[in-house]
């Protein structure tokens, strides 16, 4: 059994030690939940992967409590010296290049010679990092390819019995996950996914920024970007205008299509942010009716939209194909 701990003092302390012993324990950040290991502990990091399901190709995100400790394990340029500034703590990843002799499992890096840097804004997620005292590599608390938890439950339904503990900080505030940007290379500024901090507040900072598709003809950059991913069981049905009797409905807006008992609004007023914070747990709840299928309404594209319809077409596609 997983032992559930409440995000209070007593709770975080013994989770920080659980760490710095390490084991896993899953924890809430302003995003969505982690699945937290020591980064420098090739053990715990290897136990990540498999109690996720996760490909060894996909790197893990490295997530520290201070920029200063952060500098000796990645090389800050005046770029993302800027991006931190204006964004940490808070949903933003940068793809740095990593320091020679840095102590961070290879395992946890796939070996790229990059590492992913976040400093999260939730307080739970911070008091646990300092008291940890190193880096913590934390993917999303879910089975691979699935939707991300943004609550405890969430985080168990998917890991009972396969992490020591889950810290319960009731639901996290953003709901969708960190922007990824990749800085490793001089001359252009990849959006490698996009998340909590949007296009244009980045752009405002670094200029314009470069979207990166699966279908590059270059080196992998994420491998984690090839993969089917947040996907329910359920197939789902983008851009729909109207609803089946058979299928359930995730509407958005306030002019949905008559036709089924089964849907959730993600944001009947049209707000995104509030679309975001529901996302998942619409998701998880509209798979757990069984339709055979889940129609979508359309969403903006722009703004927090772009997270939005990113993670929507990712689970759309492959269809009833198991994730890889
Ligand atoms: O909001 C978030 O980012 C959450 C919370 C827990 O921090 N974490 C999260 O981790 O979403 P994960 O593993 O589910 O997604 C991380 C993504 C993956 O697509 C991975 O391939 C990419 O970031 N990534 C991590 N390190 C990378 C690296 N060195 N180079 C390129 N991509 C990297
Ligand atoms: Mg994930």
């Amino acid at each position: 059994m997983t032992r559930r701990l409440a995000a209070d003092a007593a709770g975080i302390a013994e989770a920080a030690g659980a760490l710095r012993a390490g084991r896993l324990v899953a924890f809430p950040t302003e995003t969505v939940y982690g699945l937290g290991a020591l980064a420098t502990d090739d053990g715990a990091v290897a136990r990540v992967f498999e109690a996720k399901g996760r490909p060894a190709i996909n790197p893990l995100i490295i997530h520290f409590a201070e920029v200063e400790a952060a500098r000796d394990f990645a090389a800050f340029d005046d770029r993302a010296d800027a991006l931190a500034r204006a964004f940490w703590p808070g949903p933003l990843t940068l793809i740095l290049p990593q320091q020679a002799n840095s102590a961070i499992s290879a395992l946890a890096t796939a070996g790229l010679g990059t590492l992913g840097v976040r400093l999260p804004a939730h307080g739970v997620a911070q008091t646990l990092l300092r008291q940890t005292g190193g880096p913590v590599a934390a993917p999303s608390a879910n089975r691979s390819g699935r939707v991300s938890p943004t609550t405890a439950e969430h985080v168990l339904a998917d890991l009972d019995d396969r992490i020591d503990l889950v810290l319960d900080g009731g639901p996290v505030p953003i709901g969708i996950e960190s922007t990824v940007i990749d800085l490793s290379r001089t001359g252009q500024i990849i959006l490698l996914r996009p998340g909590g901090v949007t296009r244009g507040e980045i752009e405002a900072v670094v200029g314009p920024l470069t979207r990166a598709t699966a279908e590059r003809s270059e080196p992998i950059r994420s491998p984690g970007l090839l993969l089917r991913h947040y996907a329910p069981r359920t197939p789902l049905r983008l851009n729909a205008t109207h609803v089946n009797a058979d299928e359930a409905l995730l509407a958005f807006g306030p002019h949905q299509p008559e036709g089924t008992r089964i849907w959730r609004n993600l944001s009947s007023g049209g707000d995104p942010q509030e679309a975001a914070y529901n996302l998942y747990r619409a998701l998880r709840e509209l798979d757990a009716a069984n339709t055979r299928c889940i129609a979508v309404m359309p969403l903006p594209e722009t703004g927090l939209g772009e997270a939005l319809t990113d993670r929507l077409r990712r689970a759309a596609a492959g269809g009833e194909e198991p994730p890889p």
